[in-house]
């Protein structure tokens, strides 16, 4: 009998980390200008059926899409789930540039806990500085 009581527990306790094991945690934020204090360091936990943590990253200007206005970037991160973030990948599909003079949106899904922390989407903005960068040198060379 005893033994059956210590196989309950044990049992218990298995099946308790296990179900704490499956609810996600995700960095969230709102609209946040980069990727600091709230985007890094508000951290939720995510209810049943959301399997992964979701970020957007916006290039543009307030009002949205406004011709000629100052831009800044919108970070924004929650909990979401495969479903959701597949068409939501699909609708900013091409809108999601990377050109520093135009407005764009990127998103962007991983799975583990906090695993959102970095905007892997980010690495583009290297993409208008390389060009400049390739621009230059063309340009030094056309005057040598
Ligand atoms: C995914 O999330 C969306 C939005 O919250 C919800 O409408 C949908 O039912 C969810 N899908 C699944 C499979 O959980």
């Amino acid at each position: 009998m005893e033994i059956n009581i210590v196989s309950i527990i044990t049992l218990t306790t298995v099946f308790m980390s296990i179900l704490k094991v499956n609810s996600l945690e995700c960095y969230v934020c709102e609209n946040q200008e980069d990727n600091n204090e709230k985007c890094v360091k508000t951290i939720a936990t995510c209810v049943y059926g959301q399997d992964v943590c979701f970020t957007e990253i916006r290039w543009g200007s307030t009002p949205y899409w406004s011709q000629g206005a100052k831009k800044q970037y919108y970070v924004s991160k929650r909990c979401s789930n495969r479903t959701e973030c597949a068409t939501t990948r699909e609708r900013y599909m091409s809108l999601c540039t990377h050109i520093w003079y135009q407005d764009w949106v990127c998103s962007d899904c991983c799975q583990g806990d906090r695993c959102n922390y970095y905007i892997i989407s980010g690495i583009g903005n290297l993409k208008p500085i390389l060009g400049l960068l390739l621009g230059g040198f063309i340009l030094l060379r056309l005057i040598d």
